[in-house]
């Protein structure tokens, strides 16, 4: 449908309008802009928004976050139509991991355990055997027999984060988030100078010079976890800018501030194409029902089972 005058649109009405009367449910990840996180039914980190999808009763969900996001809830919800805002919302961690490339590594270690990072194309997820989120991927590969061979994939950082924390030998594939890489440890350390007595919150797809600074490193629903249950008043943030707005909302007399990224001045530490989704792109994709999400039948079925492993193992 063409809407022609859309500033006339109370986007947040007409949203809730179409939700209620298409019986669609809006999940959004913590790095979507704040007026999006605060109209959706359920906000959460990767793993809360596949255990979520995975248990709905809509006819719609409506992916608020990135491409492999809706490819997740597509392949845990086949029968609902599943959208996301901006087709164009991909993420340069899974792009990092073509599948033709992963394939031919992973057939250099056929006696391998295949990891995956849940931030890969449904391709790469069909070529695994457990999908991880940096929930849960300590647990899973801490829950593995000892003598198991692993290989992790595409996050260096977070693989060499679970590696030296377990003390497991993993085979790890060479890629990274551009958002995560770019966070700067001088000037974290120079902040630090400002702010002596703040906690510094990573994220594990952060370097492991960033990451040695950290006094909790995690998910984004850990870091969320820990500045709301810790008595610390200042927290520098190493990861995506959207999760500031739940942090902000969940402890309003607490500062947090953004850690600064290498190659600017400013703190702007945003993933570009989580913020393509915006309140007026929400409103017409619940308005037409596209973009939809598919994924093809034969790579949805063998991409499901180690998904579903992970969202068992989770539970344990
Ligand atoms: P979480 O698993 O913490 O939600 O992270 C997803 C992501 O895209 C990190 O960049
Ligand atoms: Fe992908 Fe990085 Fe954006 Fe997360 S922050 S969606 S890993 S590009």
């Amino acid at each position: 449908m063409n809407v022609d005058n859309t500033s006339a649109i109370d986007f947040k009405k007409e949203i809730l309008r179409l939700k209620e009367e298409k019986n669609a449910i809006i999940l959004a990840h913590y790095y979507q802009k704040g007026e999006i996180q605060d109209i959706a039914d359920h906000i959460g980190d990767s793993l809360a928004l596949a255990q979520i999808a995975s248990t709905l009763d809509a006819d719609i969900i409506v992916l608020c976050g990135v491409h492999f996001m809706g490819e997740t809830a597509k392949i845990l919800c086949p029968d609902k139509k599943v959208l996301v805002p901006d087709m164009a919302a991909g993420c340069s961690l899974a792009d990092s991991c073509p599948a033709d490339s992963f394939k031919e590594f992973v057939s250099q270690y056929p006696d391998h355990t295949v990891i995956s990072y849940v931030n890969t194309s449904a391709a790469v997820k069909a070529l695994t055997d457990i999908v991880v989120t940096s929930s849960n991927a300590m647990k899973i590969v801490e829950s593995l027999p000892a003598e198991e061979k692993i290989i992790f994939g595409p996050d260096r950082n977070l693989g060499r984060y679970i590696s030296s924390v377990t003390g497991r030998d993993m085979v790890i594939w060479d890629g990274a988030c551009h958002v995560h890489e770019q966070f700067s440890l001088e000037k974290i350390v120079e902040l630090k100078k400002k702010h002596p007595m703040a906690h510094v919150l990573v994220h594990p797809e952060c370097k492991k010079s960033v990451q040695l600074l950290a006094d909790c490193t995690g998910s984004t629903a850990a870091l969320l976890d820990y500045a709301v249950n810790s008595d610390i008043k200042e927290f520098i943030v190493a990861t995506e800018s959207g999760i500031l707005h739940q942090m902000r909302k969940s402890c309003p007399d607490k500062l947090f501030i953004p850690a600064p990224p290498e190659d600017s001045v400013c703190a702007c530490n945003d993933c570009s194409f989580m913020k393509l989704n915006t309140m007026e792109k929400l409103y017409k994709c619940l308005l037409d029902e596209s973009p939809e999400v598919t994924v093809d039948a034969d790579v949805a079925e063998k991409a499901k089972l180690p998904i579903l492993r992970m969202l068992e193992m989770s539970k344990k």
